[in-house]
């Protein structure tokens, strides 16, 4: 167990951002950021499951991503699928579900049949969950909740029966949201889980993200008080 470190978030979402930057510093490619990227990936699954974190979920691709030039889009994608093919092992040895959240439409057949392999080969996973976002965004996913709501034909809705009609009803709101890079946005992510959520942010792009880097994450999110909109006793 890491020194003084007794508070652990049971659900931490983040955004993977400044891959993009790290190349261009670098004189390189964007899609060797992403490559860096997937390292910063590993890294940061094996970090949370050693140190007790339930859930983690990543942003992979927003809808807005489609809009960047074929060839990076291309190159994201491929990386996805290696990755779900090529740590299959590491998942199981490690007993890790592997869950991805998103529309399907557009997706292509190479990686939708990635995904659900790996969905279906972790299903049985419970040490922890890893949601990868991908085609995902808050304001699409409210939208497709609600088209949902009025297909199943319920007239009345409150907080607590909209979030089962949400993509995966039964992941908790994520306690901790980390984004690298220095961008301070939420930029379409996980709107409605967010509400309560404690926001981190790190200039750290996100390939140099490592363990230590979610660490000190984790030392600032232990010394947050989290209220709920509540007045705790004194
Ligand atoms: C943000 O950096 C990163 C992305 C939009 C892609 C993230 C994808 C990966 C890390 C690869 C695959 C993921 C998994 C889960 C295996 P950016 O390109 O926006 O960086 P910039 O802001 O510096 O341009």
């Amino acid at each position: 167990m890491i020194e003084n470190l007794y508070k652990i978030p049971n659900h931490v979402a983040i955004i993977m951002d400044g891959n993009g930057r790290w190349a261009k510093r670098r004189g390189l490619e964007r899609v060797y950021g992403h490559r860096e990227g997937v390292k910063a990936v590993e890294r940061a699954i094996k970090f949370a499951r050693n140190v007790g974190i339930k859930y983690l979920t990543l942003f992979a691709f927003s809808t807005e991503n489609w809009q960047r030039p074929q060839e990076e889009v291309n190159a994201i994608m491929s990386l996805l699928v290696e990755y779900i093919n090529e740590k299959m092992p590491m998942l199981l040895e490690n007993d890790i579900k592997l869950i991805f959240m998103g529309r399907k439409e557009g997706l292509w057949d190479n990686v939708l049949k990635a995904m659900e392999k790996g969905e279906k080969e972790t299903a049985h996973c419970k040490s922890m969950t890893v949601v990868i976002t991908l085609n995902y965004s808050g304001r699409a996913e409210i939208v497709d909740t609600v088209n949902r709501i009025i297909k199943s034909g319920v007239k009345q809705i409150n907080e607590e029966s909209f979030r089962n009609f949400l993509y995966n009803p039964d992941i908790p709101d994520p306690d901790l949201l980390i984004r690298t890079s220095g961008e301070k946005r939420i930029s379409n992510f996980l709107l409605w889980q967010l509400a309560y959520t404690e926001l981190y942010f790190t200039q750290t792009l996100w390939p140099d993200f490592d363990e230590e880097e979610f660490l000190k994450a984790l030392y600032d999110y232990q010394s947050r008080e989290r209220r709920f909109g509540k007045v705790l006793d004194e």
